[in-house]
């Protein structure tokens, strides 16, 4: 039986300040640094439109500039690749703003991710929408997105991912205590806290950074007050929808045992960089000779 309506929308916040890797993101978002040859967003708008999700909304903040650039045309430069008969460069730069038309809001200050995806509400209106964060890379041979969008159609829940993380870590994450369902390939989450001590963690089950929402978590958004760091935070209005009851309650989870890149903490980054270099073909193989020899 099909209960949820069918997504169309994706949401990308990408107006935080970016503090752990500072100083890169003194003067651009981190979201616009490169992994490889793109910018980490441009994977994150990829996997979006891979899914089917049409209408692309960023939430933007100070700095917005190179995010906005980076998606819209560049005729000088085009012209110039032209000339110069660059055709695969050329293609490289004209795929980034045939993405699709991307809508810009502005979230006027970083109040948390849970304000950011309420600046959302007047585009999305009253139908189901994914949330991609900017910052957060799923490995493109994964399905994790549309295998969300699948489980909201069947529940009309709001869906969650999930990741197993070593319990010492999850006080770096949103944890979630959830019960299996019989005979499914999700769980129900039954709560969730942000960035639990180790001791008050309910499981080692982290959030990342996909989500398929149902609209009623704007209503909830409004009345949630400042959470943990005095930010609004979307965990927050999950858990009150996980414990609510009736239309837009309930939240379910999907556990991804894929790759996943935190790009925007130094460490992962940098582990993101690697891997995703190491598969190219024009130089994986001489990334992994020099790697050998460097490591000795
Ligand atoms: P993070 O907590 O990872 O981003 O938010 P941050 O606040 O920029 O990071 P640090 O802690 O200062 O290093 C997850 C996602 O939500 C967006 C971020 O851009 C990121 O994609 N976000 C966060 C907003 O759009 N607005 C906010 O107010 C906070």
């Amino acid at each position: 039986m099909s209960m949820g309506r069918s997504v169309r929308k994706a949401v990308i916040p990408a107006a935080g300040l970016g503090t752990r890797f500072l100083p890169a993101t003194k003067a651009m978002p981190k979201e616009i640094l490169p992994v490889v040859d793109r910018p980490a967003i441009q994977y994150v708008v990829e996997e979006a439109v891979e899914a089917g999700l049409s209408d692309l909304l960023m939430i933007t903040g100070r700095n917005k500039r190179a995010l906005e650039d980076h998606f819209d045309r560049a005729p000088d430069l085009e012209r110039t690749l032209e000339l110069k008969g660059d055709e695969a460069r050329l293609d490289a730069v004209q795929h980034a703003s045939g993405l699709g038309p991307i809508h810009y809001v502005r979230q006027g200050e970083p109040k948390g991710l849970g304000h950011a995806v309420l600046c959302a509400k007047q585009h999305v209106g009253d139908e189901p929408f994914a949330v991609l964060l900017g910052d957060d890379l799923i490995d493109e041979n994964d399905q994790l997105l549309s295998t969300m969008i699948d489980v909201h159609a069947k529940t009309g829940g709001s869906v969650i991912a999930l990741i197993e993380v070593d319990p010492s870590q999850i006080s770096a994450y949103g944890c979630a205590d959830v019960t299996p369902i019989a005979g499914e390939d999700y769980v129900r989450v039954n709560s969730l806290v942000e960035k639990p001590s180790v001791e008050e963690a309910p499981s080692n089950l982290a959030v990342i950074g996909r989500y398929v929402l149902h609209p009623a978590v704007f209503g909830v958004l409004e009345e949630t007050g400042p959470g943990r760091g005095g930010e609004i935070q979307l965990t927050d209005a999950l858990q009150t929808l996980a414990k609510g009851e009736g239309e837009g309650a309930g939240v379910y989870g999907v556990v991804f045992r894929g790759r996943r890149y935190d790009t925007g903490v130094k460490l992962s980054y940098l582990k993101a960089v690697i891997t995703l270099a190491s598969e190219r073909a024009e130089f994986g193989e001489d990334l992994k000779t020099w790697m050998k020899a460097f490591l000795g």
